[in-house]
């Protein structure tokens, strides 16, 4: 009886992988399975028929059954393979025409970041960064600017805790600066600020600004002209001028604010600039003693200045960009347009 059985899983064994190696589709092949290695193939009847035959016997046919089953599908799983393959390769019309890939473009901040890093590169500046989330301390108290000083107002903060808030300026980073390093300091700031502002065209809660500092002994106010006036060339064009108005910092004095002629209208007068023929683009100012004795820095020994501006505001003139807030909504309309800027 045995010798029968063995005969009969062998004959099945032969039929199936005949069967197998001539199916061409996946179908087919499923269908192979299920036939003869599903629940009512002769193979599953063979074994379940063991029960009347004896230890040995079962043995030797259970063990045969087992390996024609497992013969079988690794049979249907190398012909599936080859089969998905070669039918994958018969659809593959390689005349067919590309389908064009979306290319992603630079954001407009990080392009006018890149640009100014790289004119401030030239003039032998190095990047820092600090954090976002500041203390009190840092933000204000350590820039000349303690508690209920009225310069506070200037800058409407989102505060985490009592000494804890969120930078509305990159100043701070100066600070950390000439805590960790001792003059000469020549160095840009660039990053993230954020102001409890009312949102509108032209404000947003959060911007970037990018400080630049200059520590060495004999630093002058005619150094920080000069070093403006050479950026501003670089920069906006070499005709550019550029001029200074007194203004107020509480951690820089004296201090000012930069204007240059507008490129918009070459100084004739738009909208832009208000029809005053000037732009404004940064705060700057001579390093107030006060910064340095707070950072342990001898104000007899050293001087320096520092400048900050906000990149929005350079990347709005740039480009004529009329709202503040296209830079942050992520519009593939709008950010697709610097693609070969
Ligand atoms: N931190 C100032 C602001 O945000 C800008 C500034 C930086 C002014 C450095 C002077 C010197 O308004």
């Amino acid at each position: 009886m045995t010798q029968s059985i063995s005969e009969k899983l062998e004959t099945v064994r032969q039929q199936a992988l005949a069967e197998i190696a001539a199916a061409s589709a996946e179908g087919q092949l499923y269908q192979l399975k299920s036939r003869y290695t599903g629940k009512k193939s002769d193979l599953s009847a063979v074994l379940a028929d063991l029960g009347a035959l004896s230890i040995d016997e079962k043995r030797q046919i259970g063990g045969l059954a087992n390996t024609v089953k497992t013969d079988v599908l690794q049979a249907i799983e190398d012909r599936l393979s080859q089969v998905v393959q070669s039918t994958a390769a018969a659809s593959f019309d390689a005349t067919a025409p590309g389908i064009p890939c979306v290319v992603g473009s630079q954001h407009p901040l990080t392009m006018v970041l890149d640009e100014l890093k790289d004119v401030f590169g030239k003039m032998g500046f190095a990047v820092a960064e600090g954090p976002e989330v500041e203390t009190d301390y840092y933000n204000f108290e350590a820039l000349n600017t303690p508690k209920h000083h009225p310069a506070r107002d200037m800058q409407d903060t989102f505060y985490v805790s009592d000494e804890v808030l969120l930078r509305t300026h990159t100043s701070p980073v100066q600070v950390r600066l000439m805590e960790k390093q001792k003059p000469p300091i020549r160095a840009i700031m660039p990053g993230r600020v954020y102001r409890n502002e009312e949102i509108s065209a032209r404000s947003y809660c959060l911007f970037h600004q990018m400080e630049g500092l200059y520590i060495d002994a004999h630093v002058t106010f005619a150094d920080l002209k000069g070093t403006i006036d050479a950026f501003v060339r670089n920069y906006f064009g070499n005709s550019v001028k550029s001029k200074f108005r007194p203004s107020f910092f509480p951690f820089t004095e004296p201090s000012a604010e930069v204007d240059i002629q507008c490129f918009l209208c070459n100084s004739k007068g738009c909208p832009v600039c208000k029809r005053t023929g000037w732009l404004e683009i940064m705060g700057c100012g001579m390093v107030d003693p006060n910064v340095f004795n707070a950072v342990g820095i001898n104000p007899d020994e050293w001087s320096g200045f520092a400048f900050g501006m906000g990149i929005e505001r350079i990347a709005m003139l740039k480009y004529d960009v009329t709202d503040i807030r296209l830079f942050f909504e992520n519009d593939l309309r709008f950010l697709e347009q610097f693609k070969h800027v």
